[in-house]
């Protein structure tokens, strides 16, 4: 079962020039279910990319209990299950081509090398890029970079999917057709993802839940249900309704 459990789950950041420290997250509890789509939606410095970096194991220091398919994620645990992560930025690994970033990915969680051109190949067609898969990030745009790291996550066939505003730097365009071809990919594969953004029309588009964080320090103030059939279509005017309702919530009536 790919789900997760975060129980009072508080994060404080020490530094040198802050010494005392610095709470971003304070006293989060969630539960996501296995082939759930659910978004975490707040301001700029809420906690929302620290909450994925915990979730995935890359931050251990954190106050709570974390549980990842009914394992602790602890120091001296490792993770039970195969993970994904698209990051705010593509961190592509420059030095090496489209097809050997992915092929990294796949070298480190153990799929069989006999698999790895036909796997390789299918993702990027499906994210558009199947000329590039042997350039080098640096030939690429933002966006191509960006889309790279999405065929990367899904390559691995992780059981967990994290998203860190993947299609933020996107143009709306580009935007549009990756929040498309990801819900195409999420009905197909229905994997459990977390969804990071600031944007309440892309929540409102991809997910089941959408959960509102306050300011930082980071908690939970609100949980909205989305019950919109899929394929969504960017036309529906429940899906534009949907957000209005959402994006008053956020901005407490402001825009
Ligand atoms: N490595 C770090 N060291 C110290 N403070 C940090 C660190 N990472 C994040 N913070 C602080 O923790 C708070 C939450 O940061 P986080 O990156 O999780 O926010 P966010 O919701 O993802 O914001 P954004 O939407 O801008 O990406 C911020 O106030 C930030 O300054
Ligand atoms: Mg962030």
């Amino acid at each position: 079962m790919a789900d997760i459990a975060l129980q009072a789950l508080s994060k404080v950041y020490r530094s040198k020039v802050q010494p005392e420290g610095l709470l971003a997250l304070n006293r989060v509890s969630l539960a996501v279910a296995d082939h759930q789509f659910v978004c975490l939606l707040g301001p700029s410095g809420c906690g929302k990319s620290t909450v994925l970096n915990v979730l995935s194991g890359l931050d251990q220091e954190y106050d709570g209990e974390v549980r990842v398919a009914g394992a602790v994620v602890s120091h001296d645990s490792t993770h039970p299950i195969r993970l994904g992560y698209v990051f705010q930025e593509p961190r592509l690994l420059p030095w090496l081509t489209v097809r050997g970033n992915i092929e990294f990915a796949l070298e480190s969680v153990g799929i069989p090398k006999g698999q790895w051109r036909e796997r390789i190949n299918g993702w990027l067609d499906r994210v558009g890029l199947h000329d590039f898969a042997e350039v080098h990030p640096h030939e690429l745009s933002g966006g191509m970079q960006q889309r790279t790291s999405i065929a990367r996550a899904f390559a691995v066939d992780p059981e967990i999917l994290l998203m860190d505003e993947p299609f933020s730097g996107l143009d709306e365009l580009t935007a549009r057709s990756m929040r498309e071809l990801l819900l195409g990919i999420w009905l197909e594969t229905r994997k459990t993802v977390v969804f990071v953004t600031h944007n309440c029309f892309e929540a409102c588009f991809l997910a089941d839940r959408i959960i509102v964080f306050t300011p930082r320090p980071g908690s939970i103030k609100q949980e909205f249900t989305v019950e919109l059939d899929r394929p969504r279509n960017y036309e529906d005017p429940r899906l534009f309704d949907m957000s209005v309702k959402v994006t008053h919530f956020v901005t407490g009536g402001r825009e």
